[in-house]
């Protein structure tokens, strides 16, 4: 009796701490009036740890670095910042081969390091998420040691394991997305182990429950932390097909890693990945956490999959169509833009990340590049939904990869040279200021900084009223601001001029225009305020000449204008 009684009481404190601990961690559930969550009102940014802000001045970024930094963030007007994998790791793919889903690597600090991050950013409101990888571990974690040790082991089945169809042979033909067959051969066992990135990346078994049960656990571990969401990593490719049927190969010839050009349709976005998006869900929803994806969805439709019947998934599913849109197309922006408004949920804007090639040179024409910055700025910063930002991008960092493959540090960018140059220039050291390795280390910084640390950096551009990160400075603060940007409708407007993007945010008694000039010549725009019931406009920001009177706006060359509607 006694017993039962201690260990009632055990499981009732137990619960209470359990509980406190949740609640004092979890953000608010909170609606506003239009029934929008924090994350819908905030502005994400990705921090790419090794090259962010480095402490202790061993070349690598860590985590006190970016905790020097979160005024900087503040002050720019982030609210949550997207750490890329900063977990014990062999470092194969920088972090996204993690060794221990429930540590910090050394190299970037200590959970104490974390802690301290975690409660810094809180006192400035600022929420941090990070970066799950969930499709596959390193294969240095003890569970895929276990696995790999015997045929009979308690975690052979965490990971894909088959018999060759003959010697020598593969189970099948599905090839790696980084290069060769997707199945390395385990001498010692004689059975091959899937892997569709690199072979020191197995892929889990999520078809085994207890898989599921541990990475739930490691999910709700950081919530408990303080974490206020993740970035799921790789989501399309959690389940493959249990028959392995072969892939149709897509068309003659190979791809930068000479290898058969596949359609992978047996290996990635089968349905059984939605189980496991609500199962990830149902978890975040008891801490009011967001769930962002890396979702390389192909339609709207695949997109809307994503966010789940009546939205049970996840909340943000990255619309990367919209990078897609690899020129200044006024037409193809609309097009897109309209597209995910018209979603089953909230839009998640992107136009950099660490595997993209930046968006100042991927818009830039090489002479205007800061003009366009501040154009794509505009641009996405001013749409209905939530922007993800990328370091570097608000001082106008320019992909800078590698001129030699003997410099490439990431993997891909040394077996697919020259075709794949890899990812090396997408995630270069941030620029500090002008001095050496643009205040990112004293040490050599593990990629080199780019020539352009000696004008685009923080410091130089927080003294340029004209610079590109003073511009979205007050991008950031007029979204923040204007109840029309954040929860205003989108409508297109002038939708058939192929040199102007021009719409409205609608918001009850007033309105926003933002008017993007994509061409290196002046241009001109009607507004429309009465047909769309404003009555008058005023200038809210604008780049250079460009201006707004009566119901006209003027544009220079890759001009901005945003105004203000009253009604
Ligand atoms: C997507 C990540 O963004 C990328 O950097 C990584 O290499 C792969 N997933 C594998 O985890
Ligand atoms: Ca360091």
């Amino acid at each position: 009796m006694k017993k039962v009684v201690l260990l009632m009481c055990a499981l009732f404190i137990g619960t209470c701490i359990l509980g406190l601990s949740a609640s004092a961690q979890a953000p608010a559930h909170a609606v506003d009036k239009e029934g929008h969550q924090w994350w819908q009102h905030a502005v994400f940014y990705e921090i790419y740890p090794r090259s962010f802000a480095d402490s202790n001045n061993d070349g690598i970024g860590d985590l006190k670095g970016i905790a020097t930094k979160l005024d900087y963030l503040k002050d720019l007007g982030v609210d949550a910042i997207w750490i890329s994998p900063c977990f014990p790791s062999p470092q194969v793919d920088f972090g996204y081969d993690v060794s221990d889903y429930e540590n910090i690597d050394p190299m970037y600090g200590t959970l104490a390091d974390f802690d301290v991050l975690a409660s810094e950013a809180k006192k400035r409101n600022i929420h941090i998420i990070l970066d799950f990888v969930v499709n596959h571990s390193s294969d240095q974690h003890k569970w895929f040691l276990d696995s790999k040790s015997s045929r009979t082991s308690a975690h052979r089945d965490w990971y894909i394991w088959r018999d060759g169809k003959g010697p020598g042979q593969p189970p099948n033909n599905w090839t790696s997305t980084f290069g060769g067959s997707a199945w390395k051969l385990d001498p010692a066992t004689n059975q091959y182990y899937y892997h569709y990135f690199y072979a020191e990346q197995p892929d889990l078994n999520w078809r085994n429950p207890a898989v599921k049960d541990a990475m739930f656990g490691v999910e709700s571990w950081w919530y408990k932390r303080g974490v206020s969401g993740f970035r799921l990593d790789a989501v399309d490719t959690l389940f493959e097909d249990p028959n392995l049927k072969d892939n149709p190969i897509l068309r003659p010839g190979t791809n930068a890693f000479g290898d058969p050009i596949e359609d992978k349709k047996y290996n990635t976005k089968l349905p059984e990945v939605h189980d496991v998006l609500r199962g990830l869900r149902k978890v975040a929803d008891q801490y009011g956490a967001v769930l962002i994806g890396e979702t390389w969805t192909a339609d709207v439709a695949e997109l809307n999959q994503y966010y789940g019947q009546g939205n049970n998934e996840l909340q943000m599913p990255m619309d990367f169509l919209f990078t897609m849109v690899n020129k200044l197309s006024p037409a193809e922006f609309r097009k897109q833009i309209a597209a995910v408004n018209g979603a089953s949920g909230w839009p998640t804007f992107v136009i950099s990340n660490h595997d993209i090639v930046r968006s100042y040179d991927r818009y830039g024409d090489g002479e205007h590049n800061d003009q366009i910055a501040k154009l794509m700025a505009a641009l996405y910063l001013t749409l209905r939904g939530t922007p993800i930002m990328y370091y570097g991008e608000e001082i106008g960092m320019k992909t800078t990869p590698a001129t030699n493959k003997e410099e490439v540090k990431d993997p891909i960018g040394r077996t697919g040279w020259p075709q794949e140059k890899g990812r090396d220039g997408e995630r270069t050291p941030m620029q500090w200021d002008d001095s050496a390795n643009a205040g990112f280390s004293t040490a050599t910084p593990w990629l080199p900084v780019p020539p352009t640390y000696k004008t685009h950096n923080v410091a130089e551009e927080s003294k340029d009223p004209n610079s590109v990160l003073e511009f979205y400075k007050k991008v950031l603060k007029l979204r923040h601001e204007n109840t029309a940007l954040l929860d205003g409708s989108y409508k297109a407007i002038n939708e058939a001029d192929d040199n102007v993007l021009s719409y409205l945010r609608d918001y009850r008694d007033h309105g926003v225009v933002v008017a993007l000039n994509m061409t290196n010549a002046p241009q001109k725009i009607s507004v429309g305020l009465k047909g769309n019931g404003f009555a008058s406009m005023k200038s809210l920001l604008a780049t250079g000449s460009s201006s707004g009177s009566g119901d006209e706006v003027s544009l220079e060359p890759y001009g901005v204008f945003i105004g203000e509607l009253s009604k």
